[in-house]
């Protein structure tokens, strides 16, 4: 038997301060108690936009958690300083379309990969890891390890808007890019859409070491609390 690492995706809590402009509810005390609550790693995205997590949430948050720091950013030179200024134990590398709720799809890692190979090298010489967020797709999952990458994190949005009615081939999908994966020399993490009801089979995939789930779990802790969310989103990590 062993367990997943789960990175809870504190973002909606800087979401639901943002709708305010105010200070409250603080994302840093959310990654507090998710850490309280049995979380592996706290993660976020620093968006250019910054519609939701603000520096100094980024910058707190790197400075006061006892576990990881994941920190999601697009591949820009802004986001590249404040990384290595911050100092994440890893960063994963994202998509940003300023018109989108959410990140919609994965890096297309085949255009402007010496762009994305120039981000990985600056940020592996400050001591950060790196993956990519990268649909199920083969061509992009070799094209992470030849850029440099450490792990690829395989977007599960696919997965998880289709698992209400069976998941499909999409499944699969995810299996296959976490095999593949693991025989390019990469770390594999997943994520997006993942939820109590569906997290189950993507549990089992041997090869993912790690989930970052955001949503659902804060969702849940609006009626059970943080702590209580996460507590119950780590017992399903087991396998
Ligand atoms: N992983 C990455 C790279 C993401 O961009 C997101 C969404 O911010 C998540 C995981 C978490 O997705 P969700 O909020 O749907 O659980």
């Amino acid at each position: 038997m062993n367990r997943l690492r789960l990175g809870v995706n504190i973002d909606h809590v800087a979401t639901l301060r943002e709708a305010r402009k105010t200070t409250e509810p603080d994302p840093v005390t959310a990654a507090m108690l998710a850490e309280g609550g049995g979380a592996d790693q706290v993660t976020f995205h620093l968006r250019e936009d910054r519609r939701h997590i603000q520096n100094r949430d980024a910058r707190l948050i790197c400075e006061m958690a006892q576990t990881k720091v994941n920190l999601e950013m697009a591949a820009t030179p802004e986001m590249q300083e404040i990384a290595l200024a911050m100092s994440p134990d890893s960063v994963t590398l994202v998509p940003e379309n300023r018109e989108e709720v959410t990140t919609e799809g994965g890096l297309n890692l085949l255009r402007e990969g010496e762009r994305y190979a120039s981000t990985v090298k600056a940020l592996k010489d400050g001591g950060i890891r790196t993956a990519a967020f990268i649909g199920p797709d083969k061509a992009q999952i070799k094209a992470a390890a030849k850029l440099g990458f450490d792990a690829i994190e395989i977007h599960t949005g696919e997965y998880a808007n289709a698992s209400r009615r069976g998941p499909g081939d999409t499944l699969r999908a995810v299996q296959d890019a976490a095999t593949a994966g693991t025989r390019y020399g990469l770390h594999v993490h997943a994520g997006h859409g993942l939820t109590y009801h569906n997290v189950h089979p993507i549990v089992l995939i041997p090869e993912i070491e790690e989930l970052n789930i955001g949503h659902s779990i804060i969702s849940r802790a609006v009626f059970v609390g943080i702590e209580q969310a996460v507590s119950e989103m780590v017992a399903l990590m087991i396998r």
